[in-house]
């Protein structure tokens, strides 16, 4: 049987993105409100013996990567021992990390030791002011150290995330590749969700991403990347024949959700298996009320089955939770 152009092959769902708190050190503009979210209380917060437990579940049912996400993850302290938890987790052959790089000088080598492979590192600007402009209180100095200790360690990859916001970084693209050339890192260009907030305060707006590859393509050739770096919905060039290269990822104009292959796991212990809908599935009642693995497990095979591989971000209006309580 010749399959139908509109045959949905859904991808397999083996990634899952841990939110281990929704606090942060910064407050960038397109994350967060000015005054910050309402802070989840201690209880509502998974303990990290609690989060091994639902990976341990998840990764029997198909997960085998761990992204751990915030908030900013490594303000919540002991997070190396959530990684060495996870690490023994039959099943999960890889760890990753993504943060705003500022606590990474003092965590980076143990957090390595510890079973991270992988470290995103948010950095949309490169210019001071505007750096601060945008996180409203970080200092583009932390943001550099954290990087400079990132790649002191060895992980197998460093990236760097860059959302690209017309009226606000949209003339740094080439700065960007420069920077991370001269360092060996992979810069990604990421459009400007409307996760939470329709558009950004004191931006011009949202810029397709075709429009940044088209002003790269006039002074580099790209050719595409054969192999995904990561579990993501970056799409990689090799930049003027390599061997830098430079990701695009483009979940607005482009769409992201046919091969979307993960879920998310809420610091206060709802699975949301869709960035854009208010759907959550709640697996920390159930864990504290005693439910045995094979029952946690027949949640996560309803959030996985329940997927839904068609959302719209053009039709789809903001959840109700903000993005830095869900992690990106
Ligand atoms: N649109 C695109 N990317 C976002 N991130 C956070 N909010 C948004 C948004 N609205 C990215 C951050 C960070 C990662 C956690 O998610 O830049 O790299
Ligand atoms: Fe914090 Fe990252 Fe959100 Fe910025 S984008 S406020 S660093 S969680």
């Amino acid at each position: 049987m010749i399959k139908g152009a509109s045959t949905i092959v859904k991808p397999k769902v083996d990634y899952m993105r841990v939110s281990v708190t929704d606090l942060c050190n910064l407050r960038c503009v397109y994350c967060m409100p000015p005054d910050g979210v309402r802070r989840m209380s201690h209880g509502e917060i998974l303990r990290y013996e609690e989060i091994e437990r639902l990976v341990r579940v998840a990764s029997g049912m198909g997960i085998s990567r761990v992204r751990i996400t915030g908030g900013e993850p490594i303000v919540r302290s002991g997070v190396v021992h959530l990684v060495e938890l996870l690490g023994g987790i039959e099943g999960i052959t890889d760890i990753s990390l993504t943060t705003n790089g500022h606590l990474l000088p003092g965590c980076a080598r143990s957090l390595k030791s510890a079973g991270v492979r992988r470290v995103n590192i948010s950095l949309d600007s490169l210019r001071g002011d505007r750096y601060r402009k945008i996180t409203r209180v970080g200092s583009i100095e932390g943001a550099l150290a954290g990087i400079e200790a990132a790649l002191a360690c060895d992980f197998d990859e460093v990236k760097v995330n860059v959302v690209v916001i017309r009226g606000i970084n949209d003339d740094e693209v080439e700065d960007f590749l420069v920077f991370a050339g001269e360092r060996g890192i992979v810069p990604r260009f990421i459009e400007f969700m409307p996760v939470s907030m329709r558009s950004v305060p004191g931006g011009d707006g949202f810029i397709p991403m075709d429009e940044i590859r088209l002003e790269m393509e006039r002074s580099h050739s790209m050719e595409p990347a054969g192999a995904a770096l990561g579990a993501g919905p970056a799409v990689y060039y090799l930049l003027d024949g390599g061997p830098s290269m430079v990701g695009l990822i483009a979940p607005v104009s482009r769409g992201f959700c046919r091969t979307c292959n993960r879920l998310r796991l809420t610091a206060d212990g709802k699975l949301r298996p869709c960035l854009m809908s208010d759907e959550e599935i709640d697996v920390k009642g159930p864990l504290r009320s005693g439910a045995s693995d094979g029952e946690i497990g027949v949640i996560f095979r309803r959030a996985i089955e329940g997927k839904s591989f068609t959302c719209d971000f053009e039709r789809v209006s903001p959840c109700g939770r903000k993005m830095v309580e869900i992690g990106g």
